[in-house]
């Protein structure tokens, strides 16, 4: 019989920037409030990038080096390259062959994860399998989001603004023989019914095929289809979200997909350490608390301080709990995510 070994997080490190942004700097921007934001969401601040000096690789970088070096390899030691984000560098190519270049790597394979707030969960799961396999021994999963370039600071845009925040986390992932350690399973879900309900439509190729209302392409010359100076006048280059929409949704996806995790491994919401939602909003993760009975020692948020950071959100909260001594050898976590596509995952492991 063939043994596989298991997967387990050798390092793990995280990156935000020093800027921190209140909820009454917003004011400078737009019609919102400090209570208004706390109250809907948690979250008193955020940090945003510095506006020319990082970049969502520059943030990832930074997040790899600490997970490198926790996990005591080098960059030349990495076979593989896992990069998950919704606000690249460019549109293409990915960050994945910038951080490559970054860190002066070899010529490794470079994945780029379009996943959204799923997006880590998602690159653990594919780092998960190669290392199994044995095709890969030293995978780093970068996830990095500078959101502060691509939001509507107009009162138009204050719904989703107030919500994110910018910062990355990495974690080096490496074969394990120990019996019932690292990664138990994952578990990776979507369903595009609901894809506009949460989006970023333009720049795309979509011409309005899947939706009605936004600028109209039928006098359009060939070169204004992709980005037009309508798209632009009309704000339709920034993220759009029904909110109510993705509340009720998350808190029935949050907890199926965390119990589907532990009833795969025979476990129950006792035998949780603790639980690394997605930091969505902090009304939802106190939501599924509540729906699983958790006590507030089994879930970590950082939300307050840091805002939603979409796919970096799960490692950054991972490496805080981890670095606080909130997880310890044989501990079980549990993390969680949910977003746009929908797509929602989790990944249960044993530290
Ligand atoms: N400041 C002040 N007022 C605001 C703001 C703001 N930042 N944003 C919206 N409002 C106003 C609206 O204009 C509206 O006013 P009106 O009633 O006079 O028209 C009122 O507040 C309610 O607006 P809604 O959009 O219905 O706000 P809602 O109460 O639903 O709260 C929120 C918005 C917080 C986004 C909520 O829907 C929610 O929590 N949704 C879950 C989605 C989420 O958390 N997304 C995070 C990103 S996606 C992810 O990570 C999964």
């Amino acid at each position: 019989m063939i043994v596989m070994p298991q997967t387990k997080i050798a390092g793990i490190g995280y990156y935000v920037p020093s800027n921190v942004v209140t909820n009454k700097d917003l004011l400078k921007y737009m019609d919102t409030s400090d209570e208004w934001i706390q109250e809907r969401t948690g979250i008193k601040e955020r940090r945003f990038a510095d506006r020319t000096g990082e970049t969502t690789t520059t943030m990832g970088v930074k997040a790899a080096e600490m997970a490198m070096e926790r996990a005591g390899v080098s960059a030349s030691d990495i076979d593989f390259i896992i990069f998950a984000t919704l606000s690249p560098d460019y549109y293409f190519p990915g960050c994945g062959v910038l951080l490559q270049r970054a860190l002066k790597m070899n010529e490794v394979g470079a994945l780029d994860v379009r996943n959204q707030c799923s997006g880590f969960v998602y690159a653990l799961s594919i780092g998960d399998q190669y290392i199994k396999t044995g095709m890969y021994k030293n995978i780093l999963v970068v996830a990095s989001e500078k959101h502060s370039f691509g939001l509507d600071f107009s009162t138009r845009g204050r719904n989703i603004t107030v919500i994110f925040g910018d910062g990355a986390g990495a974690v080096v992932l490496q074969p394990t023989d120990v019996a019932g350690q690292g990664i138990l399973s994952t578990h990776l879900h979507s369903d595009g019914e609901s894809a506009e309900l949460l989006a970023m439509f333009n720049p795309g190729t979509h011409a309005n095929h899947w939706i009605n209302g936004l600028a109209d392409f039928k006098d359009a010359e060939m070169a204004e289809m992709f980005m037009s100076h309508e798209m632009i006048d009309n704000a339709q280059n920034f993220p759009t979200m029904d909110g109510p929409a993705v509340f009720r949704k998350a808190i029935i996806k949050f907890p199926e997909v965390i119990m589907e995790a532990l009833n795969k491994n025979n476990m129950a919401t006792k035998d949780l350490a603790l639980l690394i939602p997605h930091q969505a909003n902090l009304r939802i993760a106190q939501f599924i608390q509540k729906q699983l009975k958790l006590d507030d020692s089994q879930v970590y948020n950082n939300i307050e301080r840091f805002g939603n950071t979409t796919a970096a959100s799960i490692p950054i909260a991972l490496c805080e709990a981890w670095e606080k001594g909130l997880i310890k050898n044989g501990d079980v976590v549990c993390m969680a995510a949910f977003g746009s596509g929908f797509t929602w995952a989790s990944a249960l492991v044993r530290w």
